[in-house]
């Protein structure tokens, strides 16, 4: 079997009002791909991805994951603290104690690799959405995320700004070996990915090939309302 990035064996978790809302939920993704995790509105997903990334603990089960851990939101502003580009990238290296030098490299690698470089002094403020998703990618990957979860950090995007990013993420964790998993309602994403999730009321229900997912959500999708929500 292949090395994994993240391992999951039965986790339950439930908030203190009850139900658990993550249900004896196992899951693998191979170290170095790119899995996205579908399911649909309330099924699980940003708490499945807390809970992998340590905002939560779990009232049972196993996580094992490679670290550190890149966590991107799906609203770029609940994440961007500090008053320009380059400063909220250098921000996320404050732990680790570098000299200087090494962090002004770490930060004009990491933004260079998300096409940013130019945008280094401009204001947060001044940043379109996409860019704003960017810069919060190049957080993770400044600290060397060995994996990266990202929870629909397409959704305030426009068609074509949201298949850009997600090809240039692909081509970023190809590049770097990084282990990533994506939460999405938008189908047209798994053309992206080596593999893909499906959660149900906070369980497991399919996971394997992407486009045999698309196609099995597309034809839920006709049989029953078009605001499924995935
Ligand atoms: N802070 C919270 N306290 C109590 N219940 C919560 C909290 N956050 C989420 N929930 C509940 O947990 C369940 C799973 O929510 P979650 O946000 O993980 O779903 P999701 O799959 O990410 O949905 P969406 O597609 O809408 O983002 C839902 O029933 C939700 O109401
Ligand atoms: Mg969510």
């Amino acid at each position: 079997m292949a090395e994994l990035g993240i391992e999951v064996k039965d986790l339950n978790f439930s908030w203190s009002s009850g139900e658990n809302v993550i249900k004896s939920c196992s899951l693998e993704v191979p170290r170095g791909e790119f899995w996205m995790l579908l399911g649909t509105n309330g099924s699980g997903k940003s708490t499945l991805l807390r809970l992998l990334a340590g905002l939560l603990t779990p009232q049972s089960g196993e996580i094992g994951l490679l670290h550190p851990v890149g966590f991107v939101f799906q609203n770029p502003d609940h994440q961007l603290v500090m008053p320009t580009v380059g400063a909220d990238v250098a921000f996320g290296l404050v732990e680790e104690k570098l000299p200087p030098a090494a962090v002004r490299d770490r930060v004009e690698e990491a933004l260079g690799a998300v096409n940013l470089l130019s945008l280094q002094k401009r204001p947060i403020y001044a940043l379109s959405g996409g860019q704003k998703q960017r810069v919060a990618i190049a957080g993770a990957l400044a600290r060397r995320c060995e994996v990266l979860l990202l929870d629909e950090p397409t959704a305030l995007l426009d068609p074509d700004s949201q298949l850009e990013l997600v090809a240039a993420v692909r081509r970023l964790v190809k590049s770097r070996g990084i282990t990533a998993l994506w939460v999405t309602h938008r189908l047209d994403e798994l053309n992206y990915c080596d593999g893909a999730l499906l959660l149900e009321r906070g369980s497991l229900v399919d996971r394997g090939e992407p486009q045999r997912l698309k196609r099995r959500l597309m034809e839920l999708h006709d049989e029953t309302s078009p605001n499924l929500g995935v």
